[in-house]
């Protein structure tokens, strides 16, 4: 199934702020959500998005469901069931999965692997590239958020002062979520998500803008850094639609395979692996493992901090555990 969602584009508000609430909290007031519409909905969610929830999170979905149901006025999950399984609900597959997806995300969120990816695989990639005369440099966030992640990328390759030179860098950030997609290309974060940005950074590539009378305090990226860059609709089950995005030497996926189950992980490696020049790498999160698909992706020993990946050799026969 493709994800076709005519959304209307959100007002952009500024990130940050509390952390969302984690798929195992309980709220309060809990709508109750019986056994057997869990399972519809959590297999409409996993057939969408590769989200595998279990009933655990129950209260979690039940909780995101709710605020669809109060928007649309209807009177409860059935009727919201019913509406997401006629012909007119396609057009609320996109609120579902924005109202579902997990966006927590910062600037400068894992340093040791951030510093490995600079020294250890990006500089010596640009040196490649560089003998090789090869003067276009493709780096994708896939599942970019609100944008965190991408920008830091752009801030370090300016900050070695790799930009505005003899090389091109292409930087693109996809995400299934329409809403945290708006909230990149506006680029306004709060304290919550710019806590980690070194000072000079901050002062240098960011807008300050303070919260006067009971305002929210921002900081919105600059021009000159928003031109490296852009953000477009990207689900990572979408192998044909990825395709089109190019080829790319870095792909950082992290903090997102973790809610998929092994089938889903194997899915993403493989479009991943499609979409990768020979000699990239993939990032991945430092909690993530694609141990199962190591046939497809196989770890760079040689850059353990920069939690490395390359293309495991064409032909690698699946592994047994
Ligand atoms: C926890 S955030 C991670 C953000 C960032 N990569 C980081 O590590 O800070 C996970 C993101 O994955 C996105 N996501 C979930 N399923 C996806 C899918 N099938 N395709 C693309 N993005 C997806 C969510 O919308 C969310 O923005």
């Amino acid at each position: 199934m493709s994800l076709t969602s005519p959304m209307p584009a959100p007002m952009p508000a500024p990130t940050g702020g509390p952390a969302p609430v984690s798929p195992g909290a309980i709220p309060l007031n809990r709508p109750q959500l019986s056994d057997s519409l869990f399972t519809k909905f959590a297999a409409l969610i996993y057939e969408l998005s590769g989200m595998r929830f279990e009933p655990n999170k129950a209260y979690f979905i039940a909780s995101k469901l709710d605020i669809r149901v109060q928007a649309l006025g209807l009177k409860n999950f059935e009727a919201y069931l019913s509406y997401l399984e006629s012909p007119a609900g396609r057009a609320e597959y996109g609120f579902l999965v924005d109202e579902i997806t997990i966006n927590e995300t910062f600037f400068f969120r894992h340093e040791p692997q951030l510093q490995a990816f600079r020294d250890e695989v990006l500089m010596p990639m640009v040196f490649a590239r560089r003998a090789q005369r090869q003067m276009r440099f493709r780096i994708l966030s896939a599942a970019a958020s609100t944008g965190d992640e991408l920008y830091t990328i752009a801030l370090m390759l300016k900050d070695m002062g790799l930009t505005g030179k003899d090389m091109t860098f292409e930087l693109i950030g996809t995400d299934i979520c329409h809403d945290a997609l708006n909230k990149a290309r506006a680029g306004v974060y709060r304290k919550y998500n710019i806590r980690n940005v070194p000072p000079g950074l901050l002062q240098q590539n960011f807008d300050h803008t303070p919260g006067a009378g009971g305002g929210t305090e921002t900081w919105t990226i600059k021009p000159d850094v928003k031109a490296m860059y852009r953000f477009q609709e990207g689900n990572l089950m979408d192998a044909t639609r990825l395709s089109t995005l190019g080829k790319f030497d870095i792909i950082f996926c992290r903090n997102v395979l973790i809610y998929f189950d092994e089938a889903s992980k194997e899915k993403v490696v493989r479009n991943l692996t499609g979409i990768l020049v020979d000699d990239g790498y993939v990032l991945l999160g430092h909690s993530e493992n694609v141990y199962s698909q190591r046939h497809i992706l196989r770890p760079d020993k040689t850059h353990t901090n920069a939690i490395a990946y390359t293309k495991a050799p064409p032909g690698t026969p699946k592994f047994n555990v």
